[in-house]
């Protein structure tokens, strides 16, 4: 048996998996995100561990007592900052946290991050997050001594080491993206040294093991094996086989990502899609990332006090766009626009829009987004001919029917299953105890596939001039 742990954002997933890789059990416990401030967004790390407890002791008795490998998957970005005695100095500041936008700009505009990253310096990236302690809570950014992602401050409490993973590392903007290895330059930067920094594994190797007294108290094997694992896109990537060049998938959770694997390290920071290590040694990927999916309908549920499978539920077969538009940058947006500062915006109502019309503008509006970032990856000459899609939006056929209608790309759904970053890390959990590689990444079977509808591409491509048009009028707008 191998355990997956994902840290999303809403939550803790664990699945376990068998050797056969059928899920035998899983497990969630949700998280809430603290806003305190305008563009905010903070986790205290000690509800990852609450949450994490509650998952494991949910798991029954006997599959934990077969575990032989663990895989960690989660948030990405998210800067977990630790004394020397590894306490918690504050709240984690996560990836959709924006307040970091100045610092973001100031270390973007130093070409040797882009250069070495690969990639624009967003102000959700966890460097900027630094040099904004640094800048204004001076007396606590003398004190940190470890940086860490979310998922690897799970590690340490698993293994007790300081371990980060590739694809995660990726998106810190210390990580020279090209060599897989931290860049003293660019610390230094930051006011850095590679002393703060965890010890990189690949996703596929063993970090470490389960310390003692923890596989007493849960009652898991002695020296269980815990994997690098992956940020939770990579992970995502493992889970549903996307490995090789021309494989790619969307994925609607909280954040939208169109995410596409690359045979070599190709980056292009101009078009603002994210290019990072993947989760197995010498491959990476590339994606473009809208920082609300889900989040925009479940927004919208919120606002018109109904449930959001209620919402998509019974809107009937794919119809043209309307004339009432949604723009998702509720936090402001990455992929194409590099925007902290721009915000959402519902335009073209009219007296007849009503809740059915605003659920669709609001469902075209992620749609067009991920268009988007379908083209800035077309721009780095990555090709996508077609796409699996998972995550929680994904249970919409009419916001399924709506991409692949407005990318011209037949968009498959895997039989049911959860192929997200718990499963995948789950998968690596078995390359770590086993020494397998990337032929346990298997593509799933489809259950479905949504074509595009023809008699609609052109309004669907009308519909996202007006998209674009709309996201220009309204920058600088606030
Ligand atoms: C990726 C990103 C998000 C988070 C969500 O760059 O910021 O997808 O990983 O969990």
């Amino acid at each position: 048996m191998y355990l997956g742990l994902d840290l999303g954002t809403s939550g803790l997933k664990g699945v376990v998996i068998d050797d056969a890789q059928g899920i035998v059990a899983e497990a969630t416990a949700p998280l809430t995100v603290s806003r305190p401030h305008e563009g905010w967004s903070e986790q205290s790390p000690a509800y990852w561990i609450v949450a994490a407890e509650a998952v494991l002791n949910a798991i029954p008795s006997e599959l934990r007592r077969a575990i032989r490998g663990v895989g960690l998957s989660g948030q990405m970005h998210g800067a977990v900052l630790l004394n020397g005695a590894d306490d918690v100095l504050r709240p984690c500041i996560l990836w959709n946290d924006t307040r970091a936008h100045a610092e973001a700009a100031e270390l973007d505009a130093d070409p040797k991050f882009r250069a070495l990253t690969g990639n624009i310096i967003f102000p959700g990236f966890t460097a900027p997050k630094l040099l904004w302690v640094r800048h204004h809570e001076p007396a606590l950014f003398t004190k940190v001594a470890k940086v860490l992602l979310p998922k690897d401050y799970l590690r340490l409490w698993l293994t007790g080491d300081h371990v980060a993973e590739m694809s995660d590392a990726a998106g810190t903007s210390w990580l020279d993206t090209g060599k897989r290895d931290w860049s003293d330059d660019l610390l230094t930067a930051t006011g850095l040294d590679r002393s703060a920094m965890p010890r990189l594994v690949e996703g596929s190797a063993q970090s470490g093991t389960l310390r003692p007294e923890l596989a007493d108290r849960f009652g898991l094997p002695k020296g269980v094996i815990i994997a690098g694992g992956a940020g939770d896109n990579a992970a995502a990537g493992i889970g549903v086989g996307v490995v090789k060049a021309g494989q790619a998938f969307v994925s609607l959770g909280t954040s939208g990502v169109l995410f596409a694997a690359n045979d070599g390290y190709r980056p292009d920071p101009a078009t603002a899609v994210h290019t990072f290590c993947h989760a197995l040694p010498g491959k990476w990927h590339q994606m473009g990332v809208i920082l609300a999916a889900t989040d925009a309908l479940n927004w919208f549920a919120g606002i018109a006090e109904a449930e959001a499978r209620d919402l998509t539920e019974g809107l009937g077969g794919l119809k043209a766009p309307g004339k009432a538009r949604f723009l998702p940058y509720l936090g402001g947006e990455r992929t194409p626009l590099n925007d902290a500062a721009i915000r959402g915006a519902f335009i073209g109502l009219e007296h007849d829009t009503d809740r059915v019309a605003a659920t669709r503008a609001v469902l075209e509006g992620v749609t067009f987004a991920i268009r988007d970032c379908r083209d800035a990856l077309a721009a780095t000459g990555t090709k996508i001919d077609r796409l699996m899609a998972v995550g929680g939006g994904s249970k919409s056929d009419y916001w399924l029917s709506a991409i692949a209608t407005a990318l011209g790309t037949p968009v498959s759904v895997p039989v049911a299953g959860d192929y997200g970053g718990a499963f995948g890390a789950a998968r690596l959990a078995i390359m770590a105890a086993t020494g397998a590689g990337a032929e346990v990444a298997t593509p799933p079977a489809i259950a479905k596939t949504i074509d595009p509808v023809a008699v609609l591409t052109g309004a669907f491509d009308e519909g996202h001039a007006r998209y674009r048009a709309a996201a220009s009028a309204i920058k600088g707008l606030t």
